[in-house]
């Protein structure tokens, strides 16, 4: 990954050190990161967590994690023993021992003051852990501070709005950066500069010309270790209202008056002001059942560890939804998600209009295919847009190509989403994190239909979902485009 040397020195604060997101995510990306120079000289991490142990004792979790990873970890000792720091904290006492051991390190280390907070702890505990970092006063150093919250950003409208008041109690918004690591993706980034450095696209994407959007992030994993988490999430909770939103804004924005945080932000958040209610017919909850994948046998979720045997927690969610405005009127945008389908995949399906006219017809051939272009944002990063040839020879046939673009094809290897983010984080810009706003619109949009999860239907593992979503997705003409039920 290109990225410029840094001359921000700061220390990198984690609460929630040892736990898993650390360990996965954010010390594999935090030390590449490190490695790359991207932090300068001065990279001083300090993690927070329940467990008593010293600092020597936590630099060596740091060390065994990282086995675990390809990072390279040469001097990965020195730099434990120099600049990494344990505080563990206990219940009763809250965050009242970070104050001092921050300003410890700090004149150690000579840092100006300059803080991140990531709070890299369970999403039920944001409100608490945000309130008693307020109160430490910790927010207002001599230097800049920022404050990052993973997702999910609360669970529903109301805790989504609650969590906001208490962060920007302690924290003005532009300190605020609200985690979607979809939008850290080079892909997703890429998908502001396929639109609007290129006139060819923009100037087809609207309503006049786009029959229907497909959004699809599919996965095939399952439940995994998370049942705790997922038991009490779901897929709409968990994919749809952050991911697939967020793809959503991306594809049917406006273009911007500037490339900055604010005004990028401004566009998605038109874009969701302007979905209309979505009706419960418009969508369809699953959940999977027993089935087989790539040749292995797989257990429905009931069977899962830590799942309720009658859970009616969905694992699959489809739904169609409008934009009410001057762009998009009349084009239906189709989100869909569910784990244990076919393969992973994440794409954008932008289905044209067949032409006004059948000009063919006369000569036996009126089975014009809609031309496709298919956004792939992950695996195979790609875009690929198919449309309609002559068979060469008569009699006349059409048939659909297409013309492809791969990453892998030109690119060697696409940085990681986390990279990207923390790096934009230490620069203080917020284009790639959500606004309070833009996440409370979101949970607007989704709240209504929390209560109606219940019914749903049973798939198969290994297909592309119950059949009721092809019901939603048929009466417009269409089919969806990435997989089919027979794959
Ligand atoms: C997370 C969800 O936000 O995204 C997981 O909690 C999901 O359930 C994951 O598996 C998918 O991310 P990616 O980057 O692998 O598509």
């Amino acid at each position: 990954m290109n990225v410029p040397k840094n001359a921000n020195p700061h220390l990198f604060i984690v609460i929630g050190g040892t736990g898993d997101l650390m360990r996965r995510k954010l010390l594999p990306a935090l030390l590449q990161l490190r490695r790359q120079d991207a932090f300068g000289d001065e990279f001083v991490l300090l993690s927070v967590g329940r467990r008593k142990w010293s600092d020597d004792r936590y630099r060596q979790w740091v060390r065994e994690a990282m086995k675990e990873t390809a990072v390279d970890s040469t001097d990965l000792q020195h730099w434990c023993d120099e600049y990494v720091y344990y505080q563990s904290i206990d219940e009763g006492e809250g965050y009242a021992p970070l104050p001092p051991r921050i300003e410890a390190i700090e004149k150690d280390h000579g840092l100006p003051g300059n803080r991140v907070f990531y709070l890299a702890i369970p999403p039920g505990v944001f409100p608490t852990a945000v309130q008693q970092l307020g109160e430490t006063k910790l927010a207002k150093s001599r230097g800049w501070t920022r404050l990052v919250v993973e997702k999910p950003f609360g669970r529903d409208l109301q805790s989504a709005q609650e969590l906001n008041r208490i962060a920007q109690q302690h924290f003005d918004e532009s300190q605020i950066y609200r985690i979607d690591h979809y939008l850290g993706k080079e892909t997703v980034q890429n998908l502001a500069i396929f639109r609007f450095a290129n006139m060819l696209f923009e100037s087809v994407w609207s309503r006049q010309y786009v029959a229907n959007v497909q959004i699809t992030v599919a996965e095939d994993l399952g439940v995994e270790q998370r049942a705790g988490y997922y038991e009490n999430s779901g897929a709409l909770r968990d994919m749809i209202q952050n991911h697939a939103t967020q793809l959503l804004t991306l594809i049917a924005m406006d273009a911007p008056p500037r490339f900055d945080a604010d005004a990028v932000r401004d566009e998605k958040l038109r874009v969701l002001r302007a979905v209309e209610p979505i009706g419960v017919d418009d969508v369809v909850f699953g959940q999977y059942d027993k089935g087989e994948i790539q040749d292995q046998q797989v257990a429905a979720y009931r069977n899962e560890d830590g799942v309720e045997s009658d859970s009616t927690t969905e694992t699959y969610v489809a739904l169609k939804l409008s934009l009410d405005n001057w762009r998009w009127h009349g084009v239906p945008f189709y989100l869909r998600t569910g784990k244990r389908l076919p393969r992973k995949t994440s794409e954008i399906a932008i289905v044209f209009r067949e032409p006004p006219v059948c000009l063919f017809q006369p000569l036996g051939q009126c089975a014009v295919i809609p031309d496709v272009l298919r956004l792939r944002i992950q695996p195979d990063e790609a875009f690929n847009l198919a449309f309609d040839i002559k068979v060469p020879g008569t009699p006349l046939q059409l048939v659909q190509r297409s013309l492809e673009f791969r990453y892998a094809d030109v690119f060697e290897k696409l940085p990681d989403a986390y990279q990207t983010l923390l790096l934009d984080i230490v620069n203080g810009d917020q284009t790639h994190f959500v606004r309070a706003d833009e996440v409370e619109a979101s949970w607007r949009l989704y709240t209504p239909l929390l209560d109606n999860r219940a019914e749903r239907s049973l798939y198969t593992a290994g297909t592309w979902g119950p059949a009721e979503a092809d019901r939603l997705i048929e009466p417009c003409g269409a089919q969806w485009q990435t997989g089919t039920h027979d794959e």
